[in-house]
């Protein structure tokens, strides 16, 4: 809320790829709090505490997807999330996993683009899509990964450009390293943790929540004037080259870094 004003969503439909968990969860929550009837496409099912409609969808099919948007129906706001990351040395990336991760996270995300962008024209709407701070660097043991999420960009540019006169708008949230069952591994791992936060100025990871409010943001009216726009959600990283953190002045404690 500021100036009287608040994010709302009432009276709208909002489409959450990958939503069942992490940050689609994050999202799908976030924008039914904010007034949205939520569907969520997912090839898994979950318990919800929130209001939304979990449609069985695999968002690699476009015919799974077209079934999908059959139920939902014309949505305002779409939220591109569904993804993985698989980790593999170059020399052991294969095919199979080459072809996997592009499937789903770099031809899913343009088919579902696609087919929702379709479906607003002459309405118009919003569309946000995740990508990562892997859009940008070389994390290793993730080529086929970080190269969706830099060809996730490719999108975003070419799709705000051309849906813009169709009062379409096109963004994406860039998150850093955020818990989700994705990455829980790492979280769990101190010694993985404290190295790699040490380049983060806000000396932590992110939650799927603090991904959500951005990316809310972005499909809401507040950002009526943002399109092809990336936004980072990653305490900073990406503007450091070496971070802020060292040991003779900071501790890492409780998963986070703090100055003496
Ligand atoms: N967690 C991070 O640190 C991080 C950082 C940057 C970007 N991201 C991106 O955020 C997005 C969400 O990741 P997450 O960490 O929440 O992962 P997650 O595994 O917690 O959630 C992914 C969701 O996608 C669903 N999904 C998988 N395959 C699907 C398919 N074929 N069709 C429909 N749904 C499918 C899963 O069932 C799950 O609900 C991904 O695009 C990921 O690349 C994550």
């Amino acid at each position: 809320m500021l100036g009287g004003m608040e994010i709302s969503f009432h009276g709208k439909t909002a489409v959450v790829t990958g939503g069942v968990h992490g940050i689609g969860r994050a999202m799908a929550e976030l924008l039914s709090k904010c007034g949205a009837r939520v569907f969520i496409f997912d090839v898994e099912s979950a318990p919800l505490d929130f209001e939304a409609q979990v449609v069985h969808c695999d968002v690699t099919s476009r015919e799974s997807l077209r079934a999908a948007l059959d139920v939902s129906g014309r949505p305002d706001a779409v939220m591109i999330n569904a993804g993985t990351g698989i980790v593999r040395p170059l020399p052991e990336t294969g095919r199979d996993v080459w072809d996997r991760t592009l499937a789903l996270n770099l031809t899913a995300a343009f088919e579902t683009l696609q087919e929702t962008a379709e479906r607003m024209k002459g309405h118009g709407g919003s569309i946000v899509l995740t990508a990562s701070t892997n859009s940008y660097d070389g994390e290793e043991n993730l080529i086929a990964y970080n190269a969706t999420k830099a060809g996730v960009l490719g999108i975003l540019h070419t799709a705000a450009n051309e849906l813009g006169p169709s009062g379409i708008r096109v963004n994406s949230v860039n998150p850093g390293l955020i818990r989700t069952r994705l990455t829980q591994a790492s979280f769990e791992t101190p010694a993985v943790v404290k190295d790699y936060f040490r380049a983060i100025p806000m000396g932590r990871g992110g939650e799927p929540a603090e991904v959500a409010t951005a990316a809310v943001f972005l499909a809401s009216d507040w950002a009526s004037y943002i399109t092809g726009a990336s936004l980072l959600v990653d305490g900073g990283q990406m503007c450091c080259k070496f971070g802020p953190w060292k040991d003779e002045s900071a501790e890492f404690v409780s998963g986070q870094w703090r100055r003496l």
